[in-house]
């Protein structure tokens, strides 16, 4: 198989897995290395690598899960909250290998943009994604339950001009998943 080929099966055999699909078994700390390897390619404006990574597994993780259905609780007003949701984000990881938080660091002299940077941590997110599938990993890329609110910043101990990417659950799952598109590609592109 040629060098496309084989991008293409990479890039049009990744599907977002819920941990729930997953199976539990480990990921071994080397197979992450390699795939946090692959996401410090990400292309970079002016070279600002924004990138950072946390990446937590076994009881960290599951502390992590903790944390993050607590701040849920104490964040949320009673009249909205639920319990099942706070219990889903308190098994997220039970089933999940390794926990990869993804994050924008900026480096302000630099001046380039926030998008731009928050580009390049997009890309260096794909890569992970891609760098999982390529190693029969499934991966979920999670922006749901306090990620976006001030409160996960602050127990992250992020920067004010800090973002967060996602949440990216790794692990294995015994499920195919078929991939889907509602919009035609054509109505996407347009050739002049
Ligand atoms: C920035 C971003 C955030 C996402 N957050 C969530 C999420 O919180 N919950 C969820 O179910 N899927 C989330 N997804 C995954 C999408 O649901 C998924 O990519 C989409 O359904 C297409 O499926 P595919 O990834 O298998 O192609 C997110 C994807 C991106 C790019």
């Amino acid at each position: 198989m040629n060098a496309f080929d084989t991008l293409k099966q990479v890039i049009e055999g990744r599907r977002t897995t819920k941990p729930a699909q997953m199976n539990g078994q480990k990921i071994s700390d080397e197979d992450v290395k390699e795939i946090l390897a692959l996401a410090d390619w990400a292309p970079t404006h002016a070279r600002t690598e924004p990138w950072r990574f946390f990446v937590l597994t076994g009881d960290n993780l599951q502390k992590f899960c903790e944390h993050h259905a607590d701040l849920y609780w104490a964040n949320t007003s009673p009249e909205t909250r639920t319990e099942t949701k706070r219990d889903a984000l308190l098994n997220m990881g039970s089933k999940a290998s390794h926990l990869v938080i993804s994050l924008m660091r900026r480096t302000p002299e630099a001046k380039i943009i926030t998008e731009e940077e928050y580009a390049a941590v997009a890309a260096a997110t794909q890569n992970i994604l891609l760098g999982a599938t390529a190693k029969g990993i499934a991966s979920f890329w999670s922006t749901g339950g306090m990620t976006h609110h001030p409160a996960m910043k602050l127990y992250l101990e992020l920067k004010d001009e800090d973002l967060l990417m996602g949440l990216l659950y790794l692990g294995y799952s015994d499920e195919q998943k078929e991939g889907m598109r509602k919009i035609p590609l054509d109505d996407k592109i347009i050739w002049v």
